[in-house]
């Protein structure tokens, strides 16, 4: 039996795409468990760059099963986008199942998420306005309409209706927005359930079997543990579980069945949206780092906020995910700097914290405490851990000591032969 969860151990976009895409060569089934098209995977085969969305980065290898789990929530009209663009770039998509459990998104989910972020003013959450917290805010409140409902006209046509009366009712009420015609979302979603249908099924039942016949399984986590609905800095949090807590319920396994927890550790911290951030470098620093890794967010094209590497953020996951290794990426990205620092522990009112606070008011309130270390060169040719230079080295060391997990996997770049692995799945 043999499995592996993904998991982004800050606040997502720390290359989590790249090192499944990288893993998935080594399996047989790639499933995502949680999110939406709120994410954004960018992968680089060569000269070929993809961005992924909502399909597993396993997508790339065609002999692999992928799946979209229950867990996920999925627009159907960014579904069937990726597949397009999937198909004319010549990657096949015959290996796709999505679970029959999975809710949908509906355009009015992506409106309220829109007009709520407006009513909030400055006290935005700075979402990706993708309808990802309106539908688990449905499936919570037990109205959402999931995919299994889609596939039955007569069951779907009765459950939109309900649901967008008292939608059209809450837009117009709150908002002053006038609403979505029935009939033209009956018709525009029931064509999409035909076009969905060939990739539905009880992906639970795939995924079951696949890890009894002794296939590699990955689980592809979206966002990053900070963005946690539980663990994250709420409320500027997604609305669901990206750590590996969110696997059994986004798939439909026991924790029995999980081996090993990869948490995907960027070399340097960035976030996209709003919220405190210990170590983020508001100076030339922060733009450096911005600049040369193409901090640039997939989905939105925000500025990502760039800041020094968290010691007290990556131990905190190490706990909360049971990380068994960690991928760290773009060590390159910090060539050519004379120092770097790792934020080792925070102040707060005076004294020293080590663990990561619950409250967004005291986080707002730390002050990072830093250690200074030589810089390196470039390093995006090296192909093996020795010949890394020793100021890295010193570097990772201390990453591992300081967050209590040893790196697996180490990333010079974005490429697939720029992958160092230390620990084989
Ligand atoms: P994800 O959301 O966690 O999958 O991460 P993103 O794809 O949003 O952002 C990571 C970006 O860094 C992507 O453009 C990757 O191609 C790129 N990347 C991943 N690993 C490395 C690395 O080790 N070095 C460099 N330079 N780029 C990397
Ligand atoms: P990947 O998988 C980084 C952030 C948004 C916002 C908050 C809530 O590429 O790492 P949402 O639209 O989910 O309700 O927005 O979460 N966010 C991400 N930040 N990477 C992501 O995904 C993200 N998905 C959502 O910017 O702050
Ligand atoms: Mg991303």
């Amino acid at each position: 039996m043999s499995s592996l969860v993904i998991v982004g151990a800050q606040w997502g976009d720390e290359g989590k795409g790249k090192i499944t895409d990288y893993l998935a060569s080594r399996s047989d089934v790639v499933a995502r468990y949680q999110g939406g098209n709120n994410a954004g995977h960018t992968v680089e085969v060569g000269k070929e760059k993809y961005k992924l969305n909502l399909i597993p980065s396993g997508i790339l290898h065609a002999d692999k099963l992928c799946i979209i789990g229950n867990g996920v929530v999925l627009d159907p009209e960014a579904f069937l986008n990726e597949i397009k663009m999937l198909q004319d770039r010549g990657v096949s998509t015959s290996n796709l199942k999505i679970s029959d459990r999975t809710h949908v998104i509906f355009p009015y989910h992506k409106k309220i998420d829109e007009l709520s972020e407006l009513q909030r003013g400055s006290n935005d959450i700075g979402t990706t306005k993708k309808g990802i917290g309106p539908a688990y805010m449905d499936k919570t409140e037990r109205t959402g309409i999931r995919i299994c409902d889609l596939m039955k006209k007569d069951v779907f046509a009765q459950k939109l209706k309900v649901n967008l009366e008292s939608k059209n009712r809450y837009l117009k009420e709150i908002f002053g927005f006038e609403g979505y015609s029935y009939q033209e979302l009956l018709e525009k979603y029931l064509d999409y359930a035909e076009q969905i249908r060939p990739y539905v099924a009880d992906t639970s039942v795939l995924v079951y079997d696949a890890i009894k016949a002794n296939k590699k399984v990955l689980f592809e986590g979206a966002q990053g543990t900070l963005l946690d609905l539980d663990f994250g800095t709420y409320p500027y949090v997604t609305s669901s579980h990206p750590g590996s807590g969110g696997v059994g319920t986004g798939v439909g396994i026991g924790p029995s069945m999980i081996n090993k927890v990869i948490g995907v550790v960027k070399a340097y911290t960035t976030r996209v949206g709003k919220g405190p951030f210990p170590s983020e470098l508001l100076d030339e620093t922060g733009d450096y780092i911005r600049e040369k890794g193409f901090e640039f967010g997939t989905v939105t094209g925000r500025p990502r906020r760039c800041g020094w590497f968290d010691a007290v953020i990556v131990r905190y996951a190490t706990r909360i995910n049971g990380l068994t290794g960690i991928a760290l990426t773009k060590l390159d990205t910090l060539a050519d700097m004379k120092t770097v620092k790792i934020c080792t522990g925070y102040k707060l009112n005076g004294e020293i914290i080590r663990e990561f606070p619950a409250s967004i008011e005291d986080l707002a309130g730390c002050e990072p405490v830093y250690e200074e270390f030589e810089g390196w060169g470039d390093i995006s040719g090296v192909t093996e851990y020795n010949k890394l230079p020793t100021s890295v080295i010193r570097y990772i060391e201390r990453i591992e000591e300081l967050c209590g997990v040893k790196a697996a996997i180490i990333s010079v770049g974005p490429r697939r032969d720029q992958t160092i692995v230390i620990d084989e799945f």
